[in-house]
């Protein structure tokens, strides 16, 4: 019988803790889901830990209610961070090949990456991933993996990373008191992308926002690499916030409105339709317009689109993406979002939901589980290389080559 290994993958939001479990053996090429969990996130603020002991029984929480319905322990984890610590920069890095006949090795591609990080990157910022977009060997530009090539002069143009340390240290440090190891950080962002694209829509230009609680991530992909990444300050939580202000009710009752009654099509509504906020909550009982409820919630979603169309133009990309945008996280649910998202952005529009799994867990079929999918893909490629290639070598040793290996090429 086929040995079996678990892959793990924990993301770490500011409104909701997901963990997801699979299963691999060798001749797998997907993870098969057995388990996943979810817990509230109380201990944290815009991806950063405010509460340590509150954080650490959200994880908790989440693990466990994945191991149950896994019937698995969890023992690590591929961990995913976001929030608007998070930071990217593009760098160029040039060597001279070191090999006699000028063939290019694995080693001078390291040589280039490590090249390419010798930018001014505050001590106070830890690079999460280092992406190299293009190889140009000689003058010979637009090369994708240059080992093999012959040349006398490497380039390298990357695209690096960062998370603030103090923050990605203190989440470090409630997984590893939950009880689990770290496999490795991802920068969320990146593991949404992964769950949801396909390698045709990265090569031909595409960009995935994630509406989540704090903050929405802008991810664009061209050429089949990852071309800009950054976090707009601007969430879900926003949203709820703005109905809690206009319609004078607690933040739980506005977020129950939102879910229940949410959309950002104001056109649909009929100016006389009320909510009764007694059938949602004890305290707010006063009944509220449903078109202002729309309204409200519309002009939000339309500043998000509006903030990542000027993402867009900064890298000079404004509805110039052929593959358009593919929409992620829980804010993706929203009524409406697609057509406005198209309207505002000027490209084609879809939300996404995660592939390239098997199994029956009907929950993850859905966007706000795209970064813990992600996750776990990321895992269990890198736990496959390291049973197809690695079976003899330490494992903490093969850990960190490939870890290396894999920081450097994916996606
Ligand atoms: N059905 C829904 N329709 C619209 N919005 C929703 C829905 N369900 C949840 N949300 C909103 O989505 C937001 C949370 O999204 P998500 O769960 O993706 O965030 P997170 O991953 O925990 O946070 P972050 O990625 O910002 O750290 C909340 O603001 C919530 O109100
Ligand atoms: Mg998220």
């Amino acid at each position: 019988m086929a040995k079996t290994r678990i892959v793990a993958s924990l993301d770490i939001g500011s409104s909701k803790i997901r963990t997801v479990v699979g299963i691999m053996d060798d001749a797998s090429t997907v993870p098969n889901i057995i388990g996943v969990g979810i817990a509230p996130s109380t201990g944290l603020r815009k991806g950063a830990v405010i509460d340590v002991e509150e954080t650490i029984n959200s994880i908790s929480s989440s693990l466990e209610d994945a191991e149950r319905m896994a019937g698995e322990p969890i023992n690590h984890v591929f961990l995913g961070v976001g929030g608007n610590h998070i930071d990217s920069l593009n760098s160029r890095g040039v060597i001279a090949v070191a090999h006699a006949e000028n063939e290019i090795s694995e080693e001078d591609v390291d040589r280039v990456l490590e090249a390419a990080q010798a930018v001014t990157i505050p001590s106070n910022r830890r690079i999460l991933r280092i992406i190299p977009k293009t190889f140009t060997v000689d003058e010979q530009k637009g090369i994708k993996y240059p080992v093999g090539m012959t040349g006398i002069r490497l380039e390298v143009e990357t695209h690096i990373i960062t998370g603030f340390e103090p923050v990605v240290k203190n989440i470090e440090k409630c997984v590893l008191q939950s009880g689990v190891d770290v496999d490795d950080i991802i920068p969320a962002c990146l593991a949404s992308a992964e769950a949801v694209l396909s390698k045709r829509q990265k090569e031909l230009g595409v960009v995935v926002v994630d509406i989540g609680c704090g903050g929405t991530s802008v991810t664009v992909f061209e050429d089949g690499a990852t071309l800009h990444t950054s976090v707009i300050p601007v969430g879900g939580e926003n949203v709820t916030n703005d109905v809690a202000i206009g319609m004078r009710t607690s933040i739980d009752t506005a977020e129950k409105i939102k879910i229940e009654y949410g959309s950002v099509i104001p056109e649909d509504v009929n100016d006389r339709e009320t909510i009764d906020l007694s059938l949602l909550s004890k305290i707010d009982t006063h009944l509220v317009s449903k078109k202002q409820v729309v309204e409200i919630i519309q002009a939000r979603y339309s500043e998000i689109f509006v903030l990542v169309k000027d993402e867009l133009a900064k890298i000079h990309r404004d509805g110039m993406l052929p593959a358009g945008v593919i929409l992620t996280g829980a804010g993706a649910k929203m009524a409406g979002v697609i057509d406005l998202a198209r309207e505002t952005l000027n490209l084609p529009c879809q939300i996404g939901f995660p592939q390239n799994y098997d199994g029956v867990v009907d929950k993850i079929d859905d966007p706000a589980y795209a970064t813990a999918i992600g996750l776990l893909l990321w895992g269990s490629r890198f736990e496959s290389r390291h049973h197809a290639g690695l079976k003899n070598i330490n494992f903490k040793k093969g850990m960190t080559s490939l870890k290396k290996w894999f920081k450097n090429l994916v996606p």
